[in-house]
């Protein structure tokens, strides 16, 4: 039994959003266009864009045969150009080598330019439900807080290990419904009552197994020297 993944997946349906475009389909052409939007923007800035790239390319056929002109003109405003770069040459990867058809785990997902680890484990376990971790900036957050897992995360295997405790938390059961939740589940929970200054500990689901609140100081997590 995964008590934590229960919790997350339980706060997720009934406090998390559930309703971003994104969330509406399993398309990994959509999933995948959301994630690299929102790894550097927040969602409000991010939910325009979406629609608009969206309905000048449609699928990555699309997106892959427009020129890189078009494809920055869109990405303008958005910042951080080398995403839309990377963007549009992983649309053409898709095409060439993988038939037009994104690969359906992370470990294939993360080969493609552009998308890292956490990006292939959330593509996957959204749209493929795959049993794979993530750990973006908020994720990290949430789960170096509630084990009390303060090694420093500048160091390669530290940073390993928290990726293996992260897999070790994942739910067990019904993962179709559940890797989808857990997933949004912990991204939301970052996002909102895990912040990084004064947490809103009082609303966590997690609060009672949380090691970092247990020692009164959430705010020491994570632990990260140089950057
Ligand atoms: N940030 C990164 N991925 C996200 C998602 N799927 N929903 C909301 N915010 C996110």
């Amino acid at each position: 039994m995964s008590a934590l993944a229960d919790q997350v997946v339980a706060w997720q349906a009934q406090h998390g959003r559930n309703h971003l475009p994104w969330q509406q389909t399993r398309d990994p052409y959509r999933v995948w266009l959301s994630e690299i939007m929102l790894q550097q923007t927040q969602v409000s800035t991010v939910l325009d864009y979406y629609a608009r790239f969206l309905a000048r390319f449609p699928d990555v056929a699309a997106l892959a045969s427009a020129s890189q002109d078009d494809v920055l003109a869109l990405w303008s405003g958005l910042g951080y150009y080398s995403r839309a770069r990377h963007l549009h040459r992983c649309a053409q990867m898709v095409m060439e080598q993988h038939g037009g058809r994104f690969p359906p785990t992370a470990a294939q997902l993360a080969q493609l330019p552009g998308i890292g680890r956490s990006t292939a484990g959330a593509i996957a376990a959204f749209c493929f439900a795959e049993r794979v971790p993530i750990l973006d900036a908020n994720v990290r957050r949430v789960l170096t807080r509630v084990l009390g897992f303060g090694a420093d995360l500048a160091v390669a295997a530290h940073e390993r290990q928290l990726w293996d405790a992260a897999q070790s938390l994942l739910p067990k059961h019904n993962l179709e419904v559940t890797m989808p939740g857990y997933t949004q589940g912990l991204m939301d929970l970052g996002a909102t009552v895990c912040a990084v200054r004064k947490p809103s500990c009082l609303l966590c689901p997690l609060n009672r197994q949380c090691v970092a609140l247990a020692q009164g100081q959430p705010e020491h997590y994570p632990v990260k020297t140089r950057k």
